[in-house]
C-alpha cells in the first residue's frame, strides 16, 4: 500500500491538515518541488525533516504560510519594500529572508536571526496549511543533495514510508525552487535564483537586487546539489551537445531547452528518469542567464559539479 493520496479526494486536506496536528509529515505539492511539510509549531515534526531527509542540522527550513495575515506572526521590522513586493507576487515562487519573530523554532532558522517565508501558489498546499491553522515548515522533499521532487512518485522513490501520507497534485508547474532574496541587508541581495524572474521583481520594486558575494548564504549555494546519479556534461550549444553525441552514443541530451518553462518543468524528472535508465552521461544545454534560464543554468550547475 502506498501512501500517496490523491488531492481531488473529499477528505484529503482534512488528512492532510490532521498528520500535520499530530507532528507527523507530509508530501506537500507545490508550483515549485514538493515539499516535506511538518508544522512550525512542532519541534517533534521539525525534527523529523532533518531526520527523514538526512539534512545536517543547522540548514534552514523555508516557512510556508495560507495568507499574508500570519506574516506578522513569523516576521518582525518587515521592510515596507518587502510588504509591496510580496502583495504583488504571493502567491508565488518567490521566498523573502526576513527577521525572525520569537514564535519561529530554532531548528527552522538554525540560529539564526532570520527567517525565510513564502506563500506557495498550489491552492491544494494554501488549504492543507489554512486547515491546520499554523505554518508549515516545508524543505524540498527529496534526500539532502539529491535532485529535486516534481511528482508525487519522486517524493515516494526519495522518502517512501518515512512520510505519513504524500498529496497528489500532479506534476509541479514550474519545477524549479524558488527565488529568495535577503531583505535584511540594506540592498535586497538575490540568494538564490528561482521560479519568480529577477527582471519580474526589479521592475516592481524598482530597483536592481545585488547578487550575494562573499560567502554565500543559502545552503542551495553549495556547489554540488540538486545532483543525479550520472554524470551531467554542460554545453552552451546544441552543435557541442551534437559532437559529445557522436563520440558517446550512450549519452542522453535532456530535451526541452528551446523552451525554458518547459525546460524547467521537466529537468528534475529528466534527470530521475535518466538515472532509472542507469544513463552514465547527460548532456544539458545551457540557456542565457536571464529569465527562467538563471534557476536552469544554477541548478545545472551544481547538478554537474563532481
Ligand atoms: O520552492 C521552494 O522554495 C521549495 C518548496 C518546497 O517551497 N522549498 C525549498 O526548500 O527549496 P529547501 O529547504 O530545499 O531550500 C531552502 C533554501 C536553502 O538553501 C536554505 O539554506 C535557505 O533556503 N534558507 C532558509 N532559511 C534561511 C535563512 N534563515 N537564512 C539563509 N538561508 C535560508
Ligand atoms: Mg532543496
Amino acid at each position: 500500500m502506498s501512501n500517496i493520496v490523491n488531492s481531488n479526494a473529499m477528505d484529503t486536506a482534512e488528512r492532510a491538515a490532521e498528520v500535520l496536528t499530530r507532528g507527523g509529515l507530509i508530501g506537500l505539492p507545490t508550483e515549485t518541488v514538493y515539499g516535506l511539510a511538518g508544522s512550525a509549531a512542532s519541534e517533534r515534526a521539525l525534527s523529523k525533516i532533518f531526520e527523514v531527509k538526512g539534512r545536517p542540522v543547522g540548514h534552514p527550513l523555508i516557512v510556508h504560510l495560507a495568507s499574508l495575515d500570519q506574516l506578522d506572526h513569523y516576521a518582525q521590522s518587515v521592510p515596507q519594500t518587502a510588504v509591496s513586493l510580496v502583495e504583488a507576487c504571493w502567491p508565488g515562487p518567490l521566498t523573502l529572508l526576513l527577521q525572525r519573530s520569537r514564535h519561529v523554532s530554532d531548528l527552522i532558522t538554525g540560529n539564526r536571526h532570520t527567517v525565510a517565508i513564502r506563500i506557495p501558489a498550489n491552492e491544494c498546499a494554501r488549504s492543507i496549511i489554512a486547515m491546520h491553522g499554523h505554518a508549515v515548515a516545508a524543505p524540498s522533499a527529496n534526500r539532502f543533495g539529491h535532485v529535486s521532487p516534481t511528482t508525487a512518485e519522486h517524493v515516494l522513490a526519495d522518502l517512501g514510508e518515512n512520510v505519513d501520507i504524500i498529496v497528489d497534485d500532479g506534476p509541479c508547474t514550474i519545477g524549479v525552487e524558488s527565488t529568495i532574496i535577503d531583505f535584511t541587508t540594506p540592498v535586497p541581495q538575490l540568494l538564490r535564483p528561482g521560479g519568480f524572474a529577477l527582471e519580474d521583481l526589479e521592475e516592481l520594486m524598482g530597483i536592481h537586487v545585488a547578487m550575494p558575494d562573499g560567502e554565500s548564504r543559502a545552503s542551495g549555494m553549495l556547489e554540488s546539489h540538486y545532483a543525479p546519479k550520472g554524470k551531467l556534461q554542460l554545453v552552451d550549444s546544441l552543435p557541442d551537445a551534437i559532437s559529445i553525441i557522436r563520440a558517446h552514443s550512450e549519452a542522453r541530451l535532456i530535451d526541452h531547452w528551446g523552451n525554458l518553462p518547459l525546460y524547467a518543468a521537466s529537468l528534475y524528472a529528466q534527470m530521475r528518469q535518466a538515472d532509472k535508465d542507469g544513463v552514465q552521461l547527460m548532456v544539458a544545454i545551457n540557456p542565457a542567464p536571464t529569465g527562467l534560464g538563471r534557476a536552469i543554468r544554477d541548478r545545472l550547475k551544481k547538478a554537474a559539479h563532481p
